[in-house]
Parts: structure tokens; C-alpha cells; sequence
């Protein structure tokens, strides 16, 4: 049987930075563990538009419809923000969700024990907590026709559309039933639909899947906004919410906040399953590619290990393995080691993104 494969593109800003730290990773794995991927690695966002003059070639796309996963660090620059929207990194990123059909972003926000003094919440609301974000990805306000910038009279109207189908509804919707089923079994649906059509849609269709296919998952329902007011009151209520794509964007960073750091969320984007019976599948870290910070070593690399370690658990069934990279990540925190974005107000000496991933890999040698 031939090896696994993954294809690595690292991207712009830390992206590379954070993503040398998970090629240590797999070289561990390799060495240690005897666990061999095929790993090749290409060029998406602002470096793939400096290079090809488009943030993501047809080849490089070909290629993420060939391998078992993807794993992706970070697209997008204040040099990109003045390009035409059709080519700015941003783009390369959403044509490899669209092609791929990515629909079901997981995007998990738990809270390290040895963090929870660090969060801008309280201790005893974030200790502890253990929550599911799934997104749904493909669909909604972020691609639903028509947009643009249109002239109407003697003025510019911006126009985007929010369009889901009740199938695009469903099949996200059944990918949360299935993740609650191996959690706490519960589900909190958010939508607008107290303004919305495509949200009376949504609430209908999560709904009747609930009752038609899993009666023994409970189910609630909350508009947005207060789902964003409950996620900073009191987050340990839910276990999985399922959202649509714009709202589980935003919701998905203040879920992020209650963790400490932006630098500690991973994420999987998955699709229906391929021939080999894996699902089509990126992994990406939930944060940006923080070019204030780039190229300075000062990155938090755990957000794109984490995202390895969905890797392993999500496309490869290699839970243990998964398991084993998340206890040495724990164990690298509870034993105080820090990077710039995980320092309290009071400061310290926090270590680098190199110094980080030693810190990992030696705890994965202590692990065996
Ligand atoms: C995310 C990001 C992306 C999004 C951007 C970079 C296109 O914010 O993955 O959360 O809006 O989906
Ligand atoms: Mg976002």
C-alpha cells in the first residue's frame, strides 16, 4: 500500500513560520513512529500571486483533489489588500473550500487547564471548556450570487447574497448530529431567523433532520447574536453549534478568545468521501497570517500542529497518534512554556516558534 499523502502549502505571513514546526512533526512521526506520508508542498495566497500571478495555479488545485489531506497555514497581506478581488490571496483559500466542496468546517475551541488564568474571561467560566464549532462552509453570504459592486442612479450599490438549499443545510447539519453523537450528544443551531428567509430555512431543515434521523441528539435553536452573548456569559452550556458560514466565522474567533489565544485553534474542512473512503479534507489553523508578527520567530505554532494532529485523527484514523501529539502540546503548557501571544500582561520570557516546537517534540520523545 502506498503511503499516505499530504499536500503542504504554508502560504503567507507565519504561515511558513508555523508550518516548519509540523514538518518537524511529520519527520518525527517518520523516524519515531514509523509513520510515512508522501509530502509535497506548493504555494497558495499572496506568494502563489507574486509567483503565478493567481493565489492558487490549476496545477496546485489538481493536486489538492489528488492527495488524502491538506494542510494549509495562512493566506493574505496589507501588500494584497489594493489587488482586484478575483486574485486576492483570500481567493486561493475559498476556491480550494468551493472546488473541493469542503462543506463542514470543524473548528474546536477547548481550554488548556494550564491557560485558563489567561483567557479575558473569568477562570471559572473557561476552565474546562470543550466546545464544537462546525461551520458550514461552502455556501451562504460568501458565495451566493449575485455580488458586486453595482451602479444604480447616480450611486454604488455593494451587493452580496445569502443562499442556502435545504440540501446544503441538511448534509451540514447531519455532520454535527454525527460529531455530537462522539461528544455530548447536543446540538445548538444558529441562525437569524427572525430577519431571514435563509434562516427560517436553516431552523426548518436542522430541524427535521434532528427528528427524521437523530431523535437521541438534543436539539436547540438560538438566533446569532445571542448565540454570541451566550459564547462570552456562560460557553460551557453548549457542546456542538452548527452555523452557517458568515456566522460561524465570526463566532468561531470570539470561541477562539474564551481559549486564551488565537494561536492555540485548529480547524478541519471536510467533504463527502473519496474512493478510499477519507473524506475530502484541509486542515487549517483558525488564525490569519499576522504579518505584524511575520518572519520575527514570535509565532504560537500550536494552532497548526493542533490542525496536524486533526489530520491524523480525522483523514487517517490514527486517533492515538492525534491523541499523543494533543497530550504533548497539554504537557508543554502545563510545564509553563509560553509564546509572545500566550504572556499575560505581566510579561515574562516567552520562547519562539522554533523554541516552541523543540519544546513539543521533546515531549513526544517522552511520550514514547
Ligand atoms: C477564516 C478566515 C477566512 C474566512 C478568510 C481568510 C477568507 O477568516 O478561515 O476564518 O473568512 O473564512
Ligand atoms: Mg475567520
Amino acid at each position: 500500500m502506498s503511503n499516505p499523502s499530504l499536500l503542504i502549502l504554508p502560504g503567507d505571513g507565519i504561515g511558513p513560520e508555523v508550518m516548519a514546526e509540523v514538518r518537524r512533526i511529520i519527520d518525527w512521526m517518520a523516524a519515531r513512529r514509523g509513520i510515512v506520508f508522501d509530502v509535497s508542498e506548493d504555494l497558495v495566497g499572496g506568494c502563489a500571486y507574486d509567483k503565478y500571478g493567481t493565489p492558487l495555479h490549476d496545477k496546485t488545485m489538481a493536486k489538492a483533489q489528488e492527495v488524502d489531506a491538506v494542510l494549509l497555514g495562512a493566506v493574505g497581506g496589507p501588500k494584497y489588500d489594493s489587488l482586484p478581488f478575483a486574485v486576492k490571496p483570500e481567493r486561493g483559500l475559498l476556491r480550494l473550500r468551493k472546488e473541493m466542496d469542503l462543506y463542514a468546517n470543524l473548528r474546536p475551541a477547548q481550554c488548556f487547564d494550564a491557560l485558563a488564568d489567561f483567557s479575558s474571561l473569568k477562570k471559572d467560566v473557561v476552565a474546562g471548556l470543550d466546545i464544537m464549532i462546525v461551520r458550514e462552509l461552502t455556501g451562504g453570504v460568501y458565495f451566493g450570487e449575485p455580488r458586486g459592486i453595482f451602479t444604480e442612479g447616480n450611486e454604488r450599490v455593494g451587493i452580496n447574497t445569502q443562499r442556502y438549499s435545504e440540501s446544503e443545510i441538511a448534509r451540514v447539519s447531519r455532520s454535527a448530529f454525527e460529531m455530537a453523537r462522539k461528544r455530548r450528544n447536543k446540538v445548538c443551531s444558529m441562525e437569524k431567523a427572525n430577519v431571514m428567509e435563509s434562516g427560517v430555512l436553516w431552523r426548518e431543515v436542522v430541524q427535521k433532520i434532528r427528528d427524521e434521523e437523530y431523535p437521541d441528539v438534543e436539539l436547540s435553536h438560538m438566533y446569532a447574536d445571542n448565540g454570541a452573548m451566550q459564547l462570552v456569559r456562560w460557553p460551557k452550556q453548549f457542546d456542538v453549534i452548527v452555523t452557517d458560514n458568515l456566522f460561524g466565522d465570526i463566532l468561531s474567533d470570539c470561541a477562539a478568545m474564551l481559549t486564551g489565544s488565537l494561536g492555540m485553534l485548529p480547524s478541519a474542512s471536510l467533504g463527502a468521501p473519496m474512493k478510499n473512503g477519507r473524506p475530502k479534507a484541509l486542515y487549517e489553523p483558525v488564525h490569519g497570517s499576522a504579518p505584524d508578527i511575520a518572519g520575527q520567530g514570535k509565532a504560537n505554532p500550536i494552532a497548526c500542529i493542533l490542525s496536524f494532529a486533526m489530520a491524523l485523527r480525522y483523514s487517517f484514523d490514527m486517533g492515538a497518534e492525534a491523541d499523543r501529539v494533543e497530550k504533548a502540546v497539554e504537557k508543554v503548557l502545563a510545564d509553563g512554556v509560553r509564546t509572545a501571544d500566550l504572556m499575560g500582561p505581566e510579561g515574562g520570557s516567552p520562547v519562539s516558534t522554533t523554541g516552541m516546537g523543540d519544546a513539543i517534540l521533546a515531549a513526544l520523545d517522552a511520550s514514547l
